[in-house]
């Protein structure tokens, strides 16, 4: 007996069929051209990579690493083991070092877009595979650049009329951090009894994550605030990313709870927050990772970066107004009319104009509804006597009227149609 297999796509895994990959599309090339606006190049990388790179980069405590890695083994002599990327930092990180970038031209801002892949609970807007919009600075340490990163964001809010809130934290870095860290310690350990059990753990491996706890978040708001601890310059550092947001008008507020969940963050962290997408609100993220590069065996460079999560904000915007409408659907009636209909075409085409001819040998009356269910601006009819006489009939489907026209000067009315 044949095993019958259901071939159903993956739990978190999703398709985007149509107009929903084109709400991402639209997400993607909207950042695309605000990155490159701010003059930040393309870098494309690999979806795998050695496991040891997350877990020496976005930290073997963290969950991303230590609960959410698709990994395996190579089938090479060392069994190497290998993991889809959960994030774009390591890899972009691991990129600079090896092309030499950190010693020759530390400078760098990069972007990337793609696939990312962690094994969480699925839900709306949480899914395993889920795709990224990314931008890392390197050889910067200033808070201007912290600033850019998150203007930058809020340009996206800008275009794409989202309703977001900005949410920033500072961590302090290798000379405060220490401080805060064993602040939180001290506080987990008086608090002890009343801690959650994946706090008990927490509080041993990285008391830092007891501030992400979504059990206790009461008892946490006694907790140490690490803004308390920080020392003059990263003091004065937070101060003026605050103020330059302030004159950009970019609507914030600090929270002094946001720690993170990856490990390599120093100084500024910040998450992008949407009203409009449910529980999983956080659609944008980022941070300041100056140890980063040098902990990965590069020089000892700043670094900078934020990532979107493309699917949270195609899931807060209005699907419809990216809908794709042809300017034309081409209705041709009959043999020859076909012929010419597609000669038609190219040429509308080549004069940047969306047409769809229409499957021919139906009605007419089916073929006018086809071209309103594709949502068409115009039909453009053509059968024998149209092809005799060099003309066309030009239907503009929402006002319901129609002309006839000279073939010549199609593209020119429809141009106009397009630009009114
Ligand atoms: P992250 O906060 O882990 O940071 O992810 C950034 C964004 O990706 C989140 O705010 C969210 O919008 C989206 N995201 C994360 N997980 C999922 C998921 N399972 N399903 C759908 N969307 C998701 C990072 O990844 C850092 N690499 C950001 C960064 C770049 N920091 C510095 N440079």
């Amino acid at each position: 007996m044949a095993l019958y297999v259901q071939l159903t796509r993956l739990r978190g895994f999703q398709d985007h069929i149509g107009i929903d990959a084109r709400v991402q599309a639209a997400v993607e090339e909207c950042a695309r051209s605000i990155a490159e606006r701010h003059n930040v190049a393309e870098i494309r990388i690999p979806v795998m990579e050695r496991l040891d790179l997350y877990q020496r980069s976005s930290g073997e405590t963290s969950d991303v690493v230590e609960k959410q890695m698709y990994a395996f083994a190579d089938h090479d002599d060392a069994h190497t083991m290998l993991a889809l990327r959960p994030e774009g930092t390591p890899g972009v990180v691991r990129a600079y070092i090896e092309a030499g970038l950190d010693r020759s031209d530390p400078e760098q801002r990069l972007y990337y877009c793609g696939a990312m892949f962690r094994r969480e609970r699925p839900q709306k807007g949480r899914y395993r595979q889920f795709n990224q919009f990314g931008v890392e600075i390197f050889g910067r340490a200033d808070a201007a650049c912290d600033a850019e990163l998150i203007v930058m964001v809020d340009e996206m809010r800008r275009e794409l009329g989202l309703e977001l809130n900005f949410e920033i934290n500072s961590l302090g870095c290798i000379e405060c951090r220490p401080r805060f860290r064993n602040a939180l310690l001290e506080w987990g350990r008086a608090h002890l009894a009343d801690l959650c059990q994946d706090c008990h753990l927490r509080l041993e491996r990285n008391p830092l994550r007891l501030l992400d706890c979504k059990i206790d978040v009461k008892l946490t708001e006694s907790a140490p605030r690490s803004l308390d601890y920080l020392c003059g310059d990263c003091q004065t550092h937070f101060g003026i990313v605050n103020d330059l947001l302030e004159d950009a008008a970019v609507p914030h507020s600090v929270n002094s709870r946001l720690v993170r969940g990856l490990d390599y963050y120093t100084r500024t962290t910040f998450e992008a927050v949407s009203t409009g997408v449910g529980a999983q609100s956080a659609v944008a993220a980022g941070g300041r990772y100056d140890g980063l590069v040098e902990a990965l065996g590069g020089a000892s460079v700043p670094g900078s970066g934020f990532a979107i999560g493309v699917d949270r904000i195609a899931l807060a915007l209005e699907a419809e107004r990216f809908r794709l409408r042809p300017d034309a659907a081409l209705i041709a009636l009959g043999e020859p009319a076909a012929r010419r209909a597609m000669h038609l075409a190219s040429q509308m085409r080549a004069a940047k104009l969306t047409v769809e001819v229409l499957t021919p040998g139906r009605g007419l009356k089916a073929l006018l509804r086809r071209a309103d269910k594709i949502g068409a601006r115009h039909a453009i009819i053509m059968g024998d006597q149209e092809l005799a006489r060099g003309v066309v009939v030009l239907r503009d489907l929402r006002a319901s009227t129609q002309q006839e026209l000279a073939e010549r000067d199609l593209i020119a009315a429809l141009a106009a149609g397009a630009s009114r």
